[in-house]
């Protein structure tokens, strides 16, 4: 595995980082397919992709730029949200069986990133020299990992429009395969944003606010959003990984010291932090520190 950061600043306490990863064992031509399944499935005439809509009051499922214009406010995307971990928590109804292979397709991907999220978190114990499965042993066995397609249409005033408005992940790690030509992505590191460049078969990982408060603060997890191109529409997959909800998550002993005093709660669930916080206009990790 190969990391290319950028946006990487390092100071004797934190490490704020965006990174790609490239050499991570999954193969460039399984990306590509991942990739075709989601944009043959975003290329279907809209009757066929509202046979897989969400239900309301629900989340997962195919959401439509349009009729979601009102609740949705300056978002102008189209979205295919499915939860693909644990398996008996999929909603097999809403997983598009058009084009044929996009279920096996999804099902293989969830299993390679899952991989690749453990070799993740036992990298960064080994880098700050822990004990290799004190992250791991935390996320646990029965983790959640949640996909979304994201369609960005073409938006001719994006002046009017931003495709996703600032936040940051409220996973673990995310794994974020860009569109193969079209840029969009920002991070935001003081007050400039830099855009983040499309490297092929490469990855994006995110470190989420989850990882934040297992390193006690020094993976700090980034703000970033997307901006809309006026001519070309832009595809991405995002994977986020989430602990059970039911598990504790709390910083790692090792990395609370003397010199470095515990700065984050144990939490439990919390995306729905997330989603509390997020009414009220505020980061959800304010609520975990201490
Ligand atoms: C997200 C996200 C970025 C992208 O869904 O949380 O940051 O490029 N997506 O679609
Ligand atoms: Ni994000």
């Amino acid at each position: 595995m190969r990391m290319i950061s950028y946006c990487i600043t390092y100071n004797a306490h934190s490490l704020n980082f965006g990174v790609q990863i490239i050499n991570h064992g999954i193969d460039p031509e399984f990306m590509d397919k991942v990739d075709e399944v989601g944009k043959q499935f975003f290329g279907l005439p809209v009757e066929e992709k509202k046979k897989y809509a969400r239900e309301n009051g629900g989340y997962e499922g195919y959401s439509n730029h349009i009729i979601d214009s009102k609740d949705q406010a300056f978002d102008w995307i189209d979205r295919l949200y499915l939860v693909t971990k644990p398996e008996d928590k999929r909603q097999l109804k809403l997983w598009p069986e058009n084009p044929q292979s996009f279920r096996e397709i999804l099902h293989e991907y969830t299993a390679k990133i899952e991989k690749l999220n453990e070799m993740l978190l036992k990298a960064i114990a080994r880098a700050l020299t822990l004990e290799e499965n004190c992250f791991l042993d935390m996320y646990g066995e029965d983790a959640s990992m949640l996909s979304i397609f994201n369609l960005y249409p073409p938006c001719p005033r994006p002046d009017l429009a931003i495709g996703l408005k600032p936040h940051a992940d409220a996973s673990v790690f995310t794994y974020l395969m860009q569109d193969k030509e079209v840029e969009g992505l920002q991070f935001q590191k003081d007050d400039p944003w830099y855009k983040v460049p499309v490297i092929p078969g490469a990855f994006v990982i995110n470190v989420g606010d989850q990882i934040e408060i297992m390193s006690n603060g020094i993976f700090k997890s980034p703000i970033h959003r997307v901006v809309k191109n006026t001519e070309k529409g832009r595809m991405s997959l995002v994977m986020f990984c989430f602990p059970n909800p039911n598990k504790e998550i709390e910083p790692v002993k090792g990395l609370v010291t003397e010199t470095r005093p515990r700065l984050y709660k144990t939490m439990k669930d919390y995306t729905s932090i997330v989603v509390e916080n997020y009414q009220k206009g505020r980061r959800p990790i304010e609520a975990a520190k201490i």
